[in-house]
């Protein structure tokens, strides 16, 4: 299992720069189900878990292929054949965006077999949501050994039903699949209190390009006409703003001077926000952000919500980031039940952090020390290697392969700008 070896005291300095957001791009191959033609996405980062989406793609029969040399970040998917429209447990356990594959394939093929995603570090993580909304559209949903089996209306053609749905909470996914269901749908479908993040943008961006008639995708009120058919298309997926965010506190964690490049600073408002409030100095770029920080940071409040409000995919490094900043901030986790893991590995490396239900209430500054600490999952492993940055003395961090399913090549990116990083492979190997 691999390793980071990080030595902190380096202010980063330099430029760095941001890849395609992970989570459009998984939504974004989700949807080349819907159609038997080809779909080229652009900008695809080279993570972990858009190689998982992959093998989930090619098991049931597609063609995929991710580009390599130049073409290194644009990635080929062919759906013509679905031969076996069934997303296996052995893959949708190591990822739970598997459900995706869920609304697409049903609109698709008529029906699908998708394994239940169960829990993960972060929380329980129900997929209730996709299924009443698909069921309101008409499929007829039944579980047996830990699947869900999905058909679509018998009416001739096997097609869902346009419907008005409401969902109950507001979900990223949710709100993806079931557009995906509603594309191909017999007649029109009104969603309300829909996801606005970026990521569904994007992927209703892929869809209308496939020739979807999607509107409002962006606000609460998403409106869908269902066509009988979509056809191939070309897309460039968004940058990341989770690792732009990421890179921006690397930045001023550390009392760096970093230019965060490639990104869209609109969809990082809530960040930037914070982050002044903090006292570090912001210029924004069209796509590309500035962060400056003389390493005097200031105690600030954040409580997730979501988008535009403060994600809770960066939750975990602003935490890191309140350890270092003078007085005592407060963290509230709206979104996920279960997503302190951080915390205990922080207090390990010296932070002053305490729990109380959904809020975390961090005492700073306190210096950190250097400690063998292990990743939990992707977000809270990004946590780690920030505290790492500022730690006295040499931090080894554990389980690494966390934060390999959403960050391209971390450690030669922060190397780059000063950082002092670097992977350590299995060295006692494997038993
Ligand atoms: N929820 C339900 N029922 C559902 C669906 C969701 O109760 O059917 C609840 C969840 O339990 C949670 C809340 O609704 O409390 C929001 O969950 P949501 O469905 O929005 O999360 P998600 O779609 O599973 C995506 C991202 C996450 C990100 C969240 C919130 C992808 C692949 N994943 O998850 O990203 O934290 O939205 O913004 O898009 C990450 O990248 O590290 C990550 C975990």
């Amino acid at each position: 299992m691999d390793k980071f070896v990080i030595r902190g005291g380096n202010p980063l300095l330099g430029t760095i720069k941001v890849s395609g957001a992970k989570n459009s791009a998984l939504a974004c191959m989700a949807a080349a189900i819907l159609t038997e033609d080809e779909v080229i996405l652009e900008n695809v980062p080279q993570v972990r878990d858009i190689e998982t989406e992959r093998r989930l793609l090619s098991s049931m029969g597609a063609e995929v292929e991710l580009g390599y040399g130049r073409a290194q970040h644009r990635t080929h998917i062919r759906c013509a054949v679905l031969s076996d429209p069934v997303a296996k447990y052995e893959i949708v356990k190591t990822m739970r965006a598997s459900s995706l594959v869920l609304g697409p394939l049903i609109a698709r093929t008529g029906m699908a077999r998708v394994a239940m995603p169960g829990g993960c570090a972060i929380g329980g993580r129900p997929i209730d949501l996709h299924i009443k909304g698909l069921e309101a559209m008409g499929a007829t949903i039944t579980q047996e050994h830990g699947y869900l089996e999905a058909r679509a209306p018998k009416n001739g053609e096997a097609r869902l039903k346009g419907t008005h749905i409401v969902f109950d909470k507001i979900t990223v996914t949710g709100t993806e699949d079931l557009l995906m269901a509603a594309v191909l749908a017999d007649g029109e479908t009104l969603f309300e209190n829909c996801a606005r993040e970026p990521e569904v943008t994007d992927l209703a961006a892929l869809l209308n390009a496939m020739g979807a008639k999607i509107s409002g995708a962006g606000t609460s009120t998403i409106r869908v006409h269902g066509v009988a058919k979509l056809h191939g298309a070309r897309h460039r997926i968004n940058p990341d703003r989770i690792e732009a965010g990421t890179f921006l506190i690397a930045g001023a964690i550390t009392g760096g001077d970093l230019n965060v490049d490639a990104c869209e600073p609109n969809h990082l408002g809530s960040l930037l926000g914070k982050l002044k409030q903090a006292g570090v100095r912001i210029d924004i770029g069209t796509d590309h952000v500035r962060v400056r920080s003389g390493g005097n940071l200031l105690a600030v409040d954040i409580s997730t919500e979501e988008y535009p409000g403060f994600p809770t995919d960066m939750q975990a490094q602003f935490m890191a980031l309140a350890t270092q900043a003078e007085g005592t901030s407060t963290i509230t986790e709206n979104i996920f039940e279960n997503r302190f893991m951080h915390v205990q590995e922080l207090v390990r490396m010296g932070a002053n952090i305490t729990v109380a239900g959904r809020t975390a209430t961090v005492r700073g500054k306190t210096p950190l020390q250097s400690a063998a600490v292990m990743c939990s999952d992707l977000r809270a492993s990004a946590s780690l290697v920030l505290a790492a940055l500022v730690a006295d003395g040499e931090t080894i961090l554990d389980r690494v392969y966390h934060m390999d399913r959403g960050y391209e090549r971390i450690e030669e990116k922060l190397r780059g700008v000063g950082a002092q990083i670097r992977r350590m492979g299995d060295v006692f190997g494997k038993k």
